[in-house]
């Protein structure tokens, strides 16, 4: 029975990834495709209007847009090199703005020993877009390795970051490391 069950949901498990790359294949524009109120990106360039960063301190615990393209800036912001770093990363209908990524967010601000990040990539996660989102996921990971790489140029240690991700985030906290050269962060489901 339990063999049975195994075997049923590896099944699944493949359909649906064959689907997501045949979908992939139909669509190989470099425009973004756009249907309801969804969006499937086609343009790998970061950063991408679509995908926003917000850094919380402990001392400023509200939020502050960040522009990866200029790690310097973190630092005027009330980043610290002295403190972790964690980036949180909503799942599928999410929002970084709602419950649970909020409580998530307050605890490690509670803490006052973290820099906090929050990635939204809410408009490419609604539901019912589960297909796109299945696809958007590898361009939120690009974008968010690029705010990995600005947090590390500001003077941050690696063993320093940790990835927070809720359902699909989780996906996402893993396929950062795809983008990076070095390996050792640390990931929490
Ligand atoms: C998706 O999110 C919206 C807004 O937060 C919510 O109203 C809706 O119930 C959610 N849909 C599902 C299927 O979870």
């Amino acid at each position: 029975m339990c063999v049975l069950k195994s075997g049923i949901l590896l099944v699944l498990v493949f359909v649906s990834t064959e689907l997501v790359s045949e979908v992939d294949g139909d669509l190989a524009s470099m425009v973004d495709f756009r249907y309801f109120r969804c969006v499937m990106k086609r343009e790998w360039k970061c950063p991408d209007s679509e995908i926003n960063f917000f850094m919380y301190t402990p001392e400023h615990p509200h939020k502050h847009f960040v522009d990866p393209r200029y790690p310097k800036l973190l630092r005027d912001f009330g980043w610290k090199k002295t403190r972790k770093n964690v980036l949180i990363i909503h799942g599928f209908n999410g929002t970084y703005s709602k419950t649970p990524m909020t409580y998530i967010r307050d605890a490690y601000l509670s803490r006052k020993d973290y820099n906090v990040f929050m990635v939204d990539w809410s408009v490419l996660t609604r539901f019912p877009c589960y297909l796109s989102a299945l696809s958007n996921m590898k361009k939120a990971a690009q974008c968010t390795a690029q705010l990995y790489s600005a947090i590390t140029q500001a003077g941050a240690l690696a063993k320093m970051t940790t990835c927070v991700g809720h359902s699909l985030g989780a996906h996402i906290c893993g396929m950062i490391s795809n983008h990076l050269t070095e390996k050792q962060y640390k990931i929490v489901v």
